[in-house]
């Protein structure tokens, strides 16, 4: 079976008061829209489709070749949108996946569980839904006597009986591609001048047909991202998920609720995580290690049985058993040999340090090779600048 996703993201973000589009900002170090996209990975392998509009051109420079893109010109609503991607996809996908590029939590398994769902249904439609005190703006579902779902009313449009409804619309969608096609046009514009896509699943009731509700358990995995309050909060449960995830694979963290962990890490087995220690990019920490507090690593390798204690460590490498800190500071191209041992106030950018040297206080090593077993004074510097140019 073929599966197209469309990802909506042409919004103009407004809430977010910002300057990028929402879809870029960040979290857990990466932008949102990726994370939408890793999860499209769980459940097929075609190219999603990228709704754009607004800023568009940052969006497609970030994401690049892993997506195709459709450019809804106006935003006259969800509908609309979907209905863009018509000729990009007709006749290519038997079901077609609708998502929007602000859930960056929604995980790549509940959608495939929508797609079981959908499978197993008569009808055109499946979607997902959400049961929460907190409505959130969200479109509320509507059952009918025998509990089917018969519509979604934005809020906008609820009777005061409706408003009262929990049981709200996540808006993800899998719906078979070729009623989908032929009856997106049937969406009437809303006093709004918009075209609501909540309003295909009136219309599959109206002709009768069956549509399926998966109730997520996790309401929060459908939390829409519209501004910088839920983005902290997104940011908040995304850490849990990341830091539950190293403490099952058998790293320690002491504070997880203050250990700011990027997707793209990985931590080897017995290492203990202090708290304030942010591993951030392609950063790679070997096992039984000691890292923290308060201690930033940025793109580096780090191997087993070291010590990073209070300090920075960026684009750098440290073999097994050698230490830094407190407040030291590895720089762009530095690596430190096995059993190098780097105490208080030392900077290295750019060197080589040999298995077993020492550089014990206030130095800095620059552009240099230093060889096995050297003991740095204190105070030490290297330098290729004699005041005008650099050797
Ligand atoms: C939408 C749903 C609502 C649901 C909620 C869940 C509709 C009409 N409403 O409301 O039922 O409970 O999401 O989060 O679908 N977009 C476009 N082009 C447009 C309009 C929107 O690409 O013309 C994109 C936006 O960039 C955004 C997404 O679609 O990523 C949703 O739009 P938004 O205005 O945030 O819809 P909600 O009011 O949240
Ligand atoms: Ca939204």
């Amino acid at each position: 079976m073929k599966i197209s996703t469309i990802l909506l993201a042409a919004g103009k973000s407004t809430r977010m008061r910002s300057k990028t589009p929402k879809f870029l900002h960040k979290l857990a170090g990466k932008p949102m829209i990726l994370h939408s996209l890793a999860s499209i990975k769980d459940y097929t392998d075609q190219k999603p489709v990228i709704i754009v509009g607004h800023q568009a051109q940052q969006l497609m420079d970030l994401v690049g070749e892993k997506a195709q893109y459709v450019e809804q010109k106006k935003q006259l609503g969800t509908g609309h949108a979907v209905i863009q991607c018509r000729e990009q996809l007709e006749g290519k996908a038997d079901l077609i996946i609708v998502i929007f590029g602000d859930m960056p939590l929604l995980e790549g398994k509940t959608i495939s569980s929508l797609i079981e769902c959908q499978k197993e249904n008569n009808g055109p439609i499946s979607l997902l839904t959400v049961i929460a005190e907190d409505p959130r703006g969200f479109g509320r579902i509507i059952r009918g006597n025998n509990g089917s779902v018969e519509a979604i009313v934005e809020e906008v449009d609820c009777t005061p009986e409706q408003r009262d409804i929990n049981e709200l619309n996540a808006s993800v969608y899998c719906i078979e591609a070729d009623w989908l096609w032929k009856n997106l046009i049937k969406i009437p514009v809303s006093p709004k001048g918009e075209y609501y896509l909540t309003d295909i699943v009136g219309i599959a009731h109206s002709q009768g047909l069956t549509i399926k509700a998966n109730i997520i358990e996790q309401p929060l995995e459908a939390m829409g991202i519209n501004t910088r309050v839920h983005l902290a909060e997104a940011e908040k449960i995304m850490r849990k998920r990341i830091n539950t995830k190293w403490m099952d694979a058998g790293v320690t963290l002491l504070d997880p609720e203050n250990t700011y962990i990027e997707t793209g890490v990985i931590i080897g087995a017995d290492t203990i995580i202090e708290a304030n220690t942010h591993l951030h990019g392609n950063t790679t920490v070997g096992e039984d290690c000691l890292i923290g507090p308060s201690t930033v690593i940025k793109n580096s390798k780090i191997g087993d049985g070291c010590k990073v204690f209070m300090s920075v460590v960026e684009q750098a490498q440290m073999d097994d058993h050698s230490d830094i800190g407190p407040f030291g500071h590895l720089r762009k191209g530095a690596h430190l040999g096995k059993h190098v041992h780097m105490g208080n106030y030392g900077e290295v950018k750019n060197s080589y340090i040999g298995e077993g040297s020492k550089l014990g206080h206030f130095s800095y090593i620059g552009d240099a090779q230093i060889g096995k077993n050297v003991n740095i004074g204190a105070g030490t510097i290297t330098c290729n600048y004699d005041g005008e140019n650099k050797h």
